[in-house]
């Protein structure tokens, strides 16, 4: 063969070669275009990612609390010889921190058996939060919201689960049961049934099942854990119904009327009823519109002339009741111009939960009105761990002034013509 021949066919092989690993490479990235959100809802990547046997290396142990350091994807502080449950090579809220910098998903291991961590706590760097109803950014505070404002800002702007218990609160405000001692009265300190729960916060609403997620449906069950690792603790029994929702794959990173959680919620009073308000009603009972309430009386509602839903004057803001056919609130997220019963679409911002949760394939921005349509929930104004603004609330709530304009005011994605 001569040298040209050869280098010829060397050329030509090399081209070969070349298409093809692009081809595989183009075949790859579209994989991970496609698939790479489904992984990320569940643990993925080297067990030593998470686990260690003995913790023990190198005769010396491994745990540490510290959280992450993205740019080694280690964890930061110092090492403690006591080792975890379930062998972790550390603890909720250590695995879930970014000691480092303002990044809300890191990823740590080898390259090829990667984990994907999402980040409730950025210890050290603010992360941006997103007021807008489009936002992305690696940096974009996750759904839940972060506690690094309860840890920076004060008690008053999210749940007091990590540094210490809230100095006001000595209580879930709205409590109506709990045994003293429990998570009811406080998220760090309790101990209830266990003696000594400090820094058990976070399983106080979260039964963790990271190896589960299943993808035979696209509503997260009970072969994923439920929704967030929510169920279990606040169903009201065996075989009752627990939180479910759509779980978005990047827990809201990036976010727009079109790709966000959904929530399940209902107005089936009882034991049936275990959706998203009644989840936080766990702790805050009285707050779950009025029914829950002491006073109770008609199943809650205000009796009289067309008792029941929808009428008016409420005593406490409803939460877990639809939105009404009529009114301005049937107008949500629209300028409030429109017809009654015609509203906008979905809005992160204040979003609506659903009833029929169960016949979703994928999120959806379209919103419905009436009985069987959409829900105002705890979750359409406050974040589940802490946010900017007192009281965890989802906007700037000072800022909210009748018959003004606010495109920042969330309140008036509802109460459609309250800014005239
Ligand atoms: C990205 C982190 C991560 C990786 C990687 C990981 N795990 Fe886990 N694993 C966890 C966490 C967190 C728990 C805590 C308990 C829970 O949520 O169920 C857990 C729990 C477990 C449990 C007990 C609960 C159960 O579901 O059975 C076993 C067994 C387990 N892991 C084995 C493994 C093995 C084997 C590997 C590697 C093939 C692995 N894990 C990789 C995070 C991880
Ligand atoms: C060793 C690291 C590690 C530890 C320890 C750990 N997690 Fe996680 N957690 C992960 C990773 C990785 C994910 C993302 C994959 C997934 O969703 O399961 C995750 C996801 C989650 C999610 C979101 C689930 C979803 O549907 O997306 C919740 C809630 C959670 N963890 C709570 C906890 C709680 C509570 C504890 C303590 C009991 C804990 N985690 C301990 C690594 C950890
Ligand atoms: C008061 C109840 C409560 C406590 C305490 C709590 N969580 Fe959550 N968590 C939630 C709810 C509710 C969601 C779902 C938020 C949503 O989808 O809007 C959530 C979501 C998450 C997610 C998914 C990311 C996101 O922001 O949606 C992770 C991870 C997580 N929690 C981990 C933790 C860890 C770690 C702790 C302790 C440091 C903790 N949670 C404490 C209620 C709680
Ligand atoms: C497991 C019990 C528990 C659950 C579930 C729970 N909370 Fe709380 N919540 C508490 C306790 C205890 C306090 C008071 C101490 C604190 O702030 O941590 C509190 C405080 C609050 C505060 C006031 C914060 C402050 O410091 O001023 C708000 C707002 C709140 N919760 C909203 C919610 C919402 C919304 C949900 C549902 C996503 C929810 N809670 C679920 C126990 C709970
Ligand atoms: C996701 C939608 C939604 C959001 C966001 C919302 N509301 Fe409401 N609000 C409702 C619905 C629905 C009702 C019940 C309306 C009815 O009975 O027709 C209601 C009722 C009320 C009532 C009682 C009205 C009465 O007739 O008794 C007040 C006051 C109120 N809201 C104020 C607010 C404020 C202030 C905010 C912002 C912090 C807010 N709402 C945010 C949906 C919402
Ligand atoms: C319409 C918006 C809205 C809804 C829906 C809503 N909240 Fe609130 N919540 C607020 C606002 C605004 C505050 C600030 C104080 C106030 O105006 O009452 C607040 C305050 C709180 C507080 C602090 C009270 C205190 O004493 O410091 C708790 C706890 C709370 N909400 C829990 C809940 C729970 C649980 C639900 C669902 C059952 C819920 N909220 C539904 C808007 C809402």
């Amino acid at each position: 063969m001569t040298k040209s021949v050869k280098s010829f066919i060397i050329k030509n092989d090399m081209n070969m070669a070349q298409k093809i690993s692009l081809l595989v490479i183009m075949f790859f990235i579209k994989i991970n275009l496609i698939f790479l959100p489904l992984v990320m809802a569940k643990v993925t990547g080297v067990c030593s990612n998470c686990h260690t046997m003995h913790n023990s290396q190198d005769g010396q142990p491994i745990v540490k609390f510290g959280g992450w350091d993205p740019s080694n994807g280690q964890q930061t502080g110092s090492i403690s010889d006591e080792p975890q449950e379930y062998l972790l090579i550390s603890n909720c809220i250590g695995c879930h921190t970014n000691a480092v910098d303002d990044k809300t998903i890191i990823t740590i291991g080898p390259s090829g058996g990667e984990s994907y961590i999402p980040i409730v706590y950025n210890a050290s760097v603010e992360p941006n939060y997103p007021e807008e109803p489009t936002a992305s950014g690696s940096s974009n505070a996750l759904a839940g919201g972060n506690f690094y404002w309860i840890e920076h800002d004060g008690d008053e702007y999210g749940h007091n689960v990590i540094s210490r218990a809230d100095s006001l609160l000595t209580e879930a405000p709205g409590r109506n049961q709990g045994c003293t001692d429990s998570c009811h009265y406080s998220l760090y300190q309790w101990r209830f049934p266990w003696p000594n729960s400090e820094g058990q916060g976070c399983p106080s609403c979260h039964t963790p099942a990271h190896h589960k997620g299943g993808s035979s449906t696209a509503v997260a069950d009970e072969e994923d854990g439920w929704y967030r690792f929510l169920g279990k603790k606040h169903s009201q029994g065996p075989d009752r119904p627990i939180l479910k929702g759509l779980e978005d794959p990047d827990w809201q990173q990036t976010v727009s009327p079109a790709d966000h959680n959904e929530y399940w919620d209902t107005w089936d009073y009882g034991p049936g009823n275990a959706g998203i308000s009644k989840f936080c009603a766990a702790c805050h009972g009285n707050f779950h519109s009025t029914r829950y309430g002491p006073w109770a009386g008609n199943g809650g509602f205000k009796g009289g002339p067309g008792g029941g839903w929808h009428t008016a004057p409420w005593f406490r803001h409803p939460a877990g009741i639809f939105l009404p056919d009529f009114g301005e609130s049937s107008k949500y997220n629209t300028d409030g111009s429109g017809d009654e019963g015609v509203p906008g679409s979905y809005n992160p911002v204040a979003p609506v939960s659903r009833q029929d949760v169960d016949s979703y394939s994928a999120p959806s921005e379209v919103v419905t009105v009436g009985s069987s349509g959409d829900m105002v929930s705890c979750i359409s104004c406050h974040r589940a761990h802490a946010s900017p603004y007192p009281d965890m609330l989802r906007w700037n709530y000072d800022t909210c002034q009748a018959s003004t304009a606010n495109s920042d005011c969330g309140c008036f994605i509802c109460h459609t013509r309250k800014d005239e």
